[in-house]
C-alpha cells in the first residue's frame, strides 16, 4: 500500500490531525545508483512549531528548499495560515522573486504535474535608506525598515562591535551608553558621539577609536530615532521577507547580527505574552484581545548569527528561541553550508534536518550530533549513496525517529539564486 510520510508529525497528532496542515516537499527515494527512483509523496508537518536544520555543499538547494517550505506555508487554507507568520532573513537578496512563477523550471514542474506559481502573500522589506536603490534595480520592496541605537545594551554593541569589556574603547563606550540609559531618553547614534566626545575621562585616541566606529555605523543607513517595529514584520498569514544583502560596509554583518538579534527578541516576547493571553482566555472563555500568529523564522546563512566558536549579538536570542521557542509557538529554521559552524545549542534542540551532499568528516558528525540514536556509518552511508539528482536530500526527523531519502520537488515559485554561469 502507498502511504505518504508526514516529516515533523509525531503518532500523536498524526491520529489527531492526520495529513490537515502540511506542506508537500517531495517524493521518496527508492533505491541507489542507477536503480534510485522516487515513490511515495513526503510531505512535512506546518501545526507545530519546529526546529529545522538544512544543510548541504555549495549549490545543492538548501535556499531553494527554505522557499519550498515557505510556499507550502503559503499555500495552507486561510483558516490555518491567518494563525501563522514567517519572517524569512535574506543575506543574499534572493526571496524576493518568490513574488514570480517559476518559468524557468516549466518542464521540471511539469513532470511533477505541477505549475509555475507566483506566491500572493510575500512582503519585502529593506533598509529604510536603501528603498531607492531597491527599487532602481527592480526590486518589488513593499516597506522599509529601521532600527534605533536605543534598542540595544551597551553590550550588545560591544558584541556587534567585537570589543572586549575590557579593550579601552569597551570601556569607554560601554559607561558612556550605559550613563545615556540611566538618563531615560530616546538617542541617536550622534547623541552617542556627543557623548563620548565630552567625557573627560577617556583619552584623546580612545576618544578617536570610538567615534571612528560609531561613524561607520551611522553610515550603515539603517538607524534611526524611529526604532524597529517588528510587529510590522509579523503579520497574520504573511511572509516578511527581511532583505539585508545590500549592507556592504566592512561591518556589514555586524548590522545584520544586531537586525536578527532584534527581530527575534521582539518575537520571543510578543509570543510570550501572547502565548499568557490565549491560556487566559481559554481558561475565562473570553476572545483573545489582541491575537498574534505563531512566528516561523528562517535564516539563511545563519552560521554568520549563531556561530559554534563565537558569540555574536544574535547568539543569545536566537539560543533563546531554540530552546525555548516551542511553548510560545516560535519555529526557527537555520540554513547553512557548514553544519559543524552552527552553535550546539541549536544543533542539539533540532528536530528536522534536511541535508544534500556533504563531503567534510566535522560536517558529518555535526549531524550525527542532532540524531544519536543513528551510527554516524549509517549516516555516511544515506549521504555518501544520495543519487547526484538535484534535490537529492536525506531527512532526519526526531519527532518520528526515521532517517530517509528523499526528492525534493521543484519550485512553484521562481528563485533567484541559481548558480551563475559566464555564458
Ligand atoms: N529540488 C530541486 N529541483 C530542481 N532544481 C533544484 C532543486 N534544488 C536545487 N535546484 C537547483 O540548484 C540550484 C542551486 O540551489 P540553491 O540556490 O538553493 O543552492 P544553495 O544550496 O543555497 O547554495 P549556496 O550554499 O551557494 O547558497 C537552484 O538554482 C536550482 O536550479
Ligand atoms: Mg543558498
Amino acid at each position: 500500500m502507498s502511504y505518504e510520510t508526514i516529516v515533523g508529525r509525531s503518532k500523536d497528532d498524526f491520529e489527531k490531525y492526520q495529513a490537515q496542515g502540511t506542506g508537500y516537499v517531495g517524493k521518496h527515494i527508492v533505491g541507489t545508483g542507477e536503480d534510485a527512483h522516487m515513490t511515495t509523496k513526503v510531505m512535512f508537518d506546518l501545526l507545530r512549531p519546529h526546529m529545522i536544520l538544512i544543510t548541504g555543499k555549495r549549490g545543492t538547494g538548501k535556499s531553494y528548499l527554505g522557499g519550498i517550505l515557505v510556499e507550502e506555508f503559503c499555500q495552507l487554507p486561510e483558516e490555518t495560515r491567518k494563525n501563522m507568520a514567517v519572517v524569512l532573513i535574506d543575506t543574499m537578496g534572493i526571496f524576493w522573486s518568490m513574488k514570480f512563477p517559476n518559468e524557468q523550471q516549466f518542464q521540471d514542474l511539469e513532470g511533477w504535474k505541477l505549475q509555475p506559481k507566483a506566491m500572493d502573500n510575500v512582503k519585502v522589506y529593506a533598509p529604510q535608506a536603501q528603498m531607492a536603490e531597491f527599487e532602481a534595480s527592480g526590486i518589488p520592496v513593499d516597506h522599509g525598515f529601521s532600527i534605533a541605537p536605543y534598542e540595544f545594551s551597551a553590550e550588545d554593541w560591544l558584541l556587534a562591535f567585537n570589543l572586549s569589556r575590557t579593550d579601552p574603547v569597551g570601556i569607554a563606550l560601554e559607561k558612556n551608553i550605559n550613563q545615556m540609559f540611566e538618563k531615560g531618553d530616546k538617542f541617536s547614534i550622534s547623541d552617542m558621539i556627543t557623548k563620548i566626545r565630552d567625557d573627560s575621562d577617556t583619552s584623546t585616541d580612545v576618544k578617536n577609536a570610538a567615534e571612528n566606529l560609531l561613524t561607520v555605523a551611522n553610515q550603515w543607513g539603517v538607524f534611526s530615532e524611529e526604532g524597529a517595529n517588528v510587529d510590522f514584520m509579523v503579520q497574520p498569514g504573511q511572509v516578511s521577507v527581511v532583505d539585508v544583502s545590500r549592507l556592504r560596509s566592512s561591518q556589514a554583518w555586524s548590522v545584520r547580527n544586531l537586525l536578527v538579534a532584534i527581530i527575534a527578541r521582539r518575537i520571543y516576547q510578543m509570543r510570550l505574552v501572547a502565548r499568557k493571553e490565549e491560556e487566559i482566555a481559554k481558561i475565562t472563555g473570553e476572545p483573545v484581545k489582541d491575537k498574534k500568529p505563531l512566528v516561523w523564522m528562517v535564516i539563511d546563512e545563519a552560521h554568520n548569527f549563531i556561530p559554534s566558536e563565537y558569540d555574536t549579538v544574535s547568539s543569545e536570542p536566537l539560543k533563546v528561541i531554540s530552546k525555548q521557542g516551542r511553548e510560545p509557538g516560535v519555529s526557527l529554521t537555520v540554513i547553512t553550508q557548514m553544519p559543524n559552524k552552527i552553535h550546539q545549542d541549536i544543533l542539539s534542540q533540532t528536530d528536522v534536518v534536511f541535508s544534500y551532499r556533504l563531503t567534510s568528516r566535522d560536517d558529518l558528525a555535526a549531524l550525527h550530533s542532532v540524531m544519536q540514536t543513528y551510527h554516524s556509518d549509517d549516516l555516511w552511508k544515506y549521504i555518501s549513496t544520495l543519487p547526484r539528482w538535484p534535490g537529492a536530500a536525506i531527512v532526519l526527523d526526531d519527532n518520528l525517529e526515521k532517517i530517509f531519502t528523499v526528492a525534493i520537488r521543484p519550485r512553484l515559485s521562481w528563485h533567484a539564486g541559481g548558480t551563475a554561469v559566464v555564458m
